[in-house]
């Protein structure tokens, strides 16, 4: 039972700890086209970043996911997910990838102990996947999520963030890989972080809309399946894949928000779509390996947590944090 309780009566059982900002990728959701990284001193160590694990699992967060920018471009996550593997209490430690590096770290992954995996992918068409990445390569990505699933992950998620006239035309195409392959997808509504212009709102795509594509062609059911996300879940005859809709404009989730986020530098952030932050680093660093220390400070920061984020309908309000810099 977790002991970390907000003043709306929500319990945070679910840490998402971002491990880098950096990213081999520059999704256009995601980062601006040309990033400024932290240097390694601000950036939470290894061994810091450990701390903070033991810190939330000892008041009850049983469900720890890694996010950055792309975990795997870090080099020591295989020792990070092993020291956070080995925490009591634990029930599930995953991360959430770009898939570009799975070929050859999915295998060490699984090993040190990473339960499941959540893959970014947005499109199938190569030269659209290559200028919404700014200059991924998306045969790499396939080639990792199968490498994925030859290495054991099962219960692997596809996220695909749906943006008028860009991939609203390949929502299908999506769904007969993911069937094919028998992965899960969630068909994401794109958050308005970082610098939001006109062109950003208007290709503004909803989860309705994605449904009633899908609808087209498969019947979708209401599931009961939950991972503790935000995502609402659905299945479709002839197939057991699962298929979720995150949708921060149209159906606000926030009133059984269960998680906060630690950025790389060590900000507690109380929820994505707000301010509200608590610095964990100055901590970490005046009192190395004081868990307790941390721990009070965790659960004073909770009473900061607001009740909702505040992405209106029209995505006109604007944090402008970038996702890589928040821990997608
Ligand atoms: P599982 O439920 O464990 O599979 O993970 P998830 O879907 O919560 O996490 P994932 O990292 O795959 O994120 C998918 C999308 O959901 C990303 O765009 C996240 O930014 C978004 N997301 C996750 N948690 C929150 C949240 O608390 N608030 C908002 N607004 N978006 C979130
Ligand atoms: N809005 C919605 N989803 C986003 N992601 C990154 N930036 C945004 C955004 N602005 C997604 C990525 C990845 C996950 C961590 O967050 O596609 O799947
Ligand atoms: Fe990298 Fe993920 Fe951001 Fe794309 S969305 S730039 S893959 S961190």
């Amino acid at each position: 039972m977790s002991l970390i309780v907000d003043t709306f009566g929500r319990k945070v059982e679910y840490l998402r700890l971002s491990v880098t900002d950096r990213c081999d990728f520059r999704c256009v959701y995601c980062m601006s086209e040309d990033p400024c990284f932290l240097n390694r001193e601000q950036v939470l160590s290894l061994e810091e970043l450990a701390w903070v694990g033991q810190a939330f699992t000892e008041l009850g967060v049983r469900k720890i996911r890694l996010t950055g920018g792309e975990p795997l471009v870090r080099t020591d996550c295989d020792q990070l997910v092993k020291l956070l593997g080995d925490l009591p209490g634990l029930s599930e430690l995953s991360m959430t990838t770009n898939g570009s590096r799975l070929t050859k770290f999915a295998e060490k992954m699984r090993g040190s102990g990473l339960g499941r995996l959540n893959i970014s992918l947005d499109t199938l068409k190569p030269e659209l996947f290559t200028e919404l990445t700014r200059n991924g390569k998306l045969e790499r990505v396939i080639e990792g999520i199968d490498a994925a699933k030859a290495a054991g992950f099962t219960r692997i998620k596809i996220n695909a963030v749906i943006l008028r006239g860009q991939n609203d035309d390949e929502v299908l195409d999506l769904i007969e890989f993911c069937r094919g392959r028998e992965l899960d997808i969630a068909f994401i509504e794109e958050m308005p972080l970082g610098i939001i212009d006109e062109r950003k709102k208007s290709r503004h795509c909803s989860s309705e809309e994605v449904k009633s594509i899908i609808s087209k062609r498969y019947e979708l059911s209401v599931s009961n399946k939950r991972t503790g996300g935000p995502a609402r879940y659905y299945t479709m005859p002839g197939s057991s894949i699962h298929v979720g809709f995150i949708s921060p404009h149209s159906n606000n989730f926030c009133h059984e928000c269960n998680r906060v986020r630690v950025t790389v530098e060590g900000r507690l952030l109380l929820c994505l779509g707000n301010e509200h932050s608590v610095d964990l680093k100055a901590i970490l660093r005046e009192f190395p390996g004081d868990i307790e220390k941390l721990k009070t400070a965790i659960l004073d920061a909770i009473k900061l947590k607001p009740k909702e984020h505040v992405f209106g309908p029209e995505g006109d309000v604007q944090i402008l944090r970038f996702m890589n810099a928040t821990g997608g």
